[in-house]
């Protein structure tokens, strides 16, 4: 049987790309770690192995798994390793111009690849164009946390291969991932639909409707979301939330216009879990009200 993905780099060791290793590693794939310097690429092994030791701690995975998952992972601060690798994940920064950079590099030093970006609202297909073969450009959108989060979002541009799209498939059965097919558009469907709700709910607590908890509230014991649309952004970050809602208003229309407040707690460093203040207070992963 052909093996799928056996090698892959993840190119970003931050929170979505420590993830993705950390997923992929525990599906048998050698995956390398790549970040610009060895303190992002430690920190992001750091993350890892709290994740793994959280697994452990619930009966997830045995010591001798979360051993095993540790010795595929790879750290690197070297782009060389792409020349050996079936599939690049790029979980970088949200701007277009450094994601087109990275992958013109990814493409011309490796002509076989998939190359995929984990962008969460950016053209997929404006990031293809970058590349010397964009029929093998995709992207592939994880949640976060990784290790959790059931969805694999596939994005495909106009000139993704049908080979590439069912090997993506493939890959995310193989992850145990549910993965939905999408075309690129826009804030996908997931950021789309996501930032509607949590944009609202910054114009609620603005106009003085309810408190941020109550409106949490609502969602969580009436909708049952896992979170409130409140809690959600202080754990995804205002400052990523703010990139995409303005992207999206440009791109879409004014129903993503920036709530004023939003792009003001941007501005005085709150941004949400990892300042340790946004819509509340954070310790680690525990949110208290403000007041
Ligand atoms: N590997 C495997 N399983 C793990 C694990 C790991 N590394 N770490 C934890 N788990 C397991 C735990 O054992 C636990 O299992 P059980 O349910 O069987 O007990 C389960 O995962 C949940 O773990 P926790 O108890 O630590 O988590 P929780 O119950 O406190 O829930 C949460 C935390 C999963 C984050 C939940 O609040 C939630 O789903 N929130 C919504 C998150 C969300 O919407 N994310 C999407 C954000 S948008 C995004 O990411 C896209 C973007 O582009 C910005």
């Amino acid at each position: 049987m052909r093996h799928n993905i056996r090698r892959a780099l993840i190119i970003g060791a931050g929170t979505m790309g420590a993830g993705i290793a950390e997923v992929l590693a525990k599906s048998s794939i050698q995956t390398h770690l790549f970040d610009v310097s060895d303190e992002a690429v430690e920190s992001g092994l750091e993350r890892i192995k709290t994740s793994l030791a959280k697994a452990m701690a619930s009966d997830k995975i045995t010591n001798d798994a979360r051993l095993a998952i540790l010795d595929r992972i790879a750290l690197t601060t070297d782009q060389e390793v792409t020349k050996d690798v079936d599939l690049v994940i790029e979980a970088a920064p949200e701007n277009l111009e450094l994601k087109q950079k990275i992958f013109k590099a990814l493409s011309e030093n490796n002509s076989n690849a998939i190359l995929a970006s984990n962008t969460s609202s950016l053209s997929v297909t404006a990031i293809a164009e970058s590349a010397t073969n964009p029929e093998r450009v995709i992207g592939l959108h994880f949640f976060n946390p990784v290790p959790i989060m059931p969805l694999l979002e596939i994005v495909k541009t106009p000139s993704t291969s049908n080979e590439v799209i069912e090997r993506c498939e493939e890959l995310a059965r193989e992850i145990g991932k549910s993965a939905i097919l999408v075309n690129d558009s826009p804030g996908f469907a997931s950021s789309r639909l996501g930032l509607v709700l949590g944009l609202e709910a910054i114009r609620m607590v603005e106009s003085g409707v309810a408190s941020p908890e109550d409106i949490d509230r609502a969602m969580e014991l009436g909708y049952r979301h896992p979170m409130g649309p409140l809690k959600l952004t202080d754990w995804v970050g205002l400052d990523v939330r703010l990139a995409i809602a303005e992207h999206l208003e440009r791109e879409v229309g004014p129903q993503f216009a920036v709530p004023p407040l939003l792009r003001q707690m941007v501005e005085d460093g709150k941004l949400g879990r990892k300042s340790n203040e946004g819509f509340y207070l954070w310790e680690g992963k525990t949110a208290k009200p403000k007041k």
